[in-house]
């Protein structure tokens, strides 16, 4: 396999882990996330989103370009029994895939997040089984939606937040893969943003899933850029045109008679405040230059045990001596492994 077919394999596994994300959050949102299915669904798409980083960080580390549009999700929408079972023949078959990929690839990094992406399509799978057995012919029934009392005016306007949204989350994301370095705090904050992105926009999805809307959750489009300072004006840009436009429906009168999502309306306008101010201080970062940029001759990684890894860097380190923001990393060398460890869930609640 030469590298052009490398990067396609792990562009292919990316694409595979998105479906995931978007089918069980597609089916949590019409069930309920707050009903113990729904429940399980999100917990699994938040998985599938940590395998959709880890992947993304492979592709970026190695300077390379993540696809951020998703793969086609073969599924029968018909009752959360027929759903399940699509669920458990996509997880099967991706056991397989990783575990093959797995066994091929030399990178021993690499080969631990294949080993464990395989083995929690192995729990998922299972999870899937359970859930299908504990529904029984309760599980075939068709699924049924409420009527909405919202106009059809306000319904467009949940949908529009429900793609810019998407775009806010696959914007951050491939940010903080082509971004990613463990001495610079940017990569990482950009994966949390798009973490509290998908969170916003689970207020609207909700809304709109639990009466039967169609959710498409088609590519949007993101920012393309190769360095730093328009990529996160490009997010800048996007943060503050949502609060803005948050702040407009949060006033609409339909809207501001609906308590709960008032509440969360509120909230949002709040957050995309912070996430500006933060996305600012992350411009002052990249202005300054990144503080830290490794060299290629670093020693090759170490195997770390899942779940104890918190790598000290390394003192083979060079600072950029030029100011004009990061370049995307071109690493062929070894680096230290990052935070793939069970920790680096951390904030993945939120
Ligand atoms: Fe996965
Ligand atoms: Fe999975």
């Amino acid at each position: 396999m030469d590298r052009k077919e490398f990067i396609a394999m792990l562009n292919q596994d990316l694409a595979d882990e998105h479906a995931s994300v978007i089918r069980y959050l597609i089916h949590a949102y019409q069930v309920g996330e707050d009903t113990p299915l729904g429940e399980m669904l999100l917990s699994t798409a938040r998985e599938e989103m940590w395998h959709m980083n880890w992947l993304g960080d492979e592709i970026g580390e190695r300077g390379e370009e993540p696809d951020m549009v998703k793969a086609d999700f073969p599924y029968e929408g018909s009752s959360n029994a027929s759903l399940l079972r699509s669920y458990i023949a996509w997880e099967d078959n991706l056991i397989d895939v990783y575990e093959q990929q797995a066994a091929m690839v030399e990178d021993r990094e690499l080969k631990r997040i294949l080993q464990q992406l395989g083995w929690e399509s192995i729990t998922h799978r299972r999870r899937f089984q359970a859930w299908l057995d504990k529904l029984g012919p309760e599980g075939e029934k068709p699924l049924e939606f409420e009527e909405t009392d919202f106009s059809a005016g306000v319904m467009r306007r949940f949908h529009h937040e429900v793609d810019t949204h998407y775009k806010l989350v696959l914007q951050h994301l491939r940010h903080a893969f082509i971004f990613e370095d463990p001495a610079c705090p940017i990569g990482s904050e950009l994966e949390l943003s798009a973490f509290r992105h998908m969170k916003h926009m689970s207020h609207f999805a909700e809304e709109l899933g639990e009466y039967g809307e169609p959710l498409p959750f088609e590519y949007p489009g993101v920012d393309t850029s190769r360095s730093l300072t328009p990529a996160l004006l490009a997010d800048l840009e996007m943060t503050e045109d949502t609060r803005d436009r948050l702040i407009a429906l949060g006033q609409n009168p339909e809207v501001a008679a609906n308590e709960d999502l008032k509440i969360e309306i509120d909230t949002m306008v709040t957050r995309n405040g912070l996430l500006s101010t933060v996305l600012h201080e992350l411009m002052e970062i990249a202005e300054e230059g990144p503080p830290e940029v490794r060299t290629e001759s670093l020693p090759a990684p170490e195997v770390t045990t899942p779940g104890t890894t918190e790598v000290e860097p390394p003192s083979s380190i060079t600072v950029k001596p030029e100011n004009s923001g990061i370049q995307a990393p071109k690493a062929e060398g070894k680096r230290p492994p990052r935070g793939f460890t069970v920790g680096s869930l951390k904030g993945s609640q939120d």
